[in-house]
């Protein structure tokens, strides 16, 4: 039995998609596999008037489509720790309610998964409630704003409230296992240390490719695009993880101060690199897997004009003296031709060729995949068995669920454990979100003063031609086009 971090956590929106999608079936992970402590207990705030039964009830049903064969008895006994809360996110007598419910003794944690334009009166409401007080935390959910001075107001007002070290901000990336090993993989060995700098390395992609669209999200995606909703998060979080320089401990701030100096030191935009670095999609119907799926004007809730992007690729320049000079591709997309997300490390070619070498033999390369399986595999040229010095490439693959067989956390649950415990190591700090923001947003001026519209792909392939050609030009691909 877990006896340790005493909690009450209070789920806004809990009859929203995150809470019965993510956040209940990682707690109810935990609590199978006591990880959170027993007598912790779990507040779900909606606006319907539920008992709790009812409540119950309504995220059994959600949960089984999430979890296979769900034991009734522990579902029974984890609902023990689940009290439903109707709640009016503006009504402030509410929130006296909470107050008298909750133990103030032990850690209150207020998760955030409603609508951001609530955050402010929410947090407006837990304070006059005299619910912020010292041992509680906040949690926030992207999206944090739509630009930097949407997130910047977010951010000034909960920090009004909350200190820096009470909130919470979530970028589920950080909490996935392959993400926290590429930490490890950089800064546990010294094998790749000595060349992983500019020296050595000629380009680096990183990649998050979804054959989802955009669902029954459409009316939120349309407002937000994929250089929002996934580039200026996901994928400059993982940027950072790759570039930053070796932090001297795994203390939140050591952390976070080394992959700000990396936001810091990307090369701003000027309108002149959006057109040429930045390139948008957005998908037409096609086919993904022997079926066909719409475009994403025909999807729920999009308006028929919409220049929304769901792709998005371009290059990025760090300018410090690691990176100088090395191009950073990134890119993501919805209905694309695979579901996965991967880094490729392209370290220099060789000086000097002695054996015969053939246009298509690639070498050199370390790929990290995330997901959906977590491999690292390290290609290289081998000699072919025989009379000639022919040489092919050959890789060494580790495949991280055959190394280690331990059950891996859901990255919220990872997450969840970490806002019991405090620790804000895989959280977001303000000033790395107002750095992010800073370099995007050039991109998205730039889009609105020349009303650019997005390139069409069909969906199922890797996003439009000019995403080629964008690394064709500096004598690169992708790394599936040359497999
Ligand atoms: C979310 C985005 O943050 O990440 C979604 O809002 C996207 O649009 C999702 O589908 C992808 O996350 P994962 O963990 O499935 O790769």
């Amino acid at each position: 039995m877990n006896e340790s971090n005493l909690f009450d956590i209070v789920l806004f929106g809990s009859t929203g998609d995150l809470v019965t999608r993510k956040l209940l079936p990682s707690l109810y992970s935990a609590h199978i596999h006591k990880t959170i402590n027993a007598k912790g207990r779990i507040f779900t705030l909606g606006r319907k008037d539920l008992t709790n039964q009812e409540f119950y009830d309504f995220a059994y049903a959600k949960i089984s489509q999430y979890i296979d064969k769900i034991d009734k008895s522990s579902w029974d006994d984890f609902c023990k720790r689940i009290h439903y809360f109707k709640i009016e996110a503006s009504t402030a007598s509410d929130y006296q309610l909470l107050f008298n419910t909750l133990n103030h003794d032990v850690t209150n944690i207020y998760y955030l998964s409603t609508d951001p334009s609530l955050f402010k009166t929410i947090c407006l409401n837990l304070a006059n409630a005299k619910l912020n007080h010292p041992k509680s935390r906040i949690v926030l959910e992207k999206p944090l704003g739509n630009n930097l001075e949407t997130s910047n107001d977010i951010n000034d007002f909960v920090s009004k409230f909350f200190t820096e070290k009470q909130i919470f901000r979530i970028d589920h990336y950080l909490g996935k296992e392959s993400v926290q090993n590429l930490l490890a993989i950089r800064f546990g060995n010294t094998l790749f240390e000595a060349l992983w700098r500019r020296q050595w390395i000629s380009s680096i992609q990183i990649t998050i490719a979804e054959t989802l669209g955009v669902g029954s999200r459409g009316a939120f995606y349309d407002k937000t695009g994929a250089l929002r909703d996934m580039l200026q998060n996901h994928l400059l979080q993982l940027l950072c993880i790759v570039a930053m320089e070796p932090p001297i401990s795994l203390e939140p701030d050591t952390v976070r101060n080394e992959k700000l100096k990396v936001l810091q030191s990307l090369k701003p935009f000027t309108e002149e690199m959006v057109l040429n670095n930045v390139i948008s999609g957005q998908y037409k119907s096609g086919t993904i897997g022997g079926v066909n799926v719409n475009g994403y004007l025909n999807e729920e809730n999009i308006p028929p004009n919409s220049h929304t992007e769901t792709f998005v690729a371009l290059k990025a320049e760090i300018q410090n003296w690691r990176w100088a000079g090395v191009p950073f591709y990134l890119r993501t997309g919805k209905r694309l031709q695979e579901q996965m997300a991967e880094i490729v490390i392209q370290f220099k070619d060789i000086p000097v060729k002695i054996f015969p070498f053939s246009a298509n033999n690639f070498a050199n390369r370390l790929i990290i995949k995330l997901q959906p399986n977590e491999t690292v595999q390290l290609y290289f040229l081998a000699k072919q068995p025989g009379d000639t010095n022919d040489l092919k490439p050959v890789y060494l693959d580790l495949d991280f669920n055959k190394m280690f067989t331990n059950r891996r956390n859901d990255s919220y649950e990872r997450l969840l454990l970490d806002v019991i415990a405090g620790n804000l190591t895989l959280f977001v700090r303000h000033d790395e979100q107002e750095a992010a923001w800073k370099w995007v947003e050039p991109i998205l001026n730039t889009w609105k003063k020349l009303n650019y519209s997005p390139k069409l792909y069909t969906a199922g392939t890797w996003g439009p031609a000019t995403a080629s050609a964008l690394l064709a030009r500096d004598g690169v691909s992708w790394h599936e086009e040359i497999m």
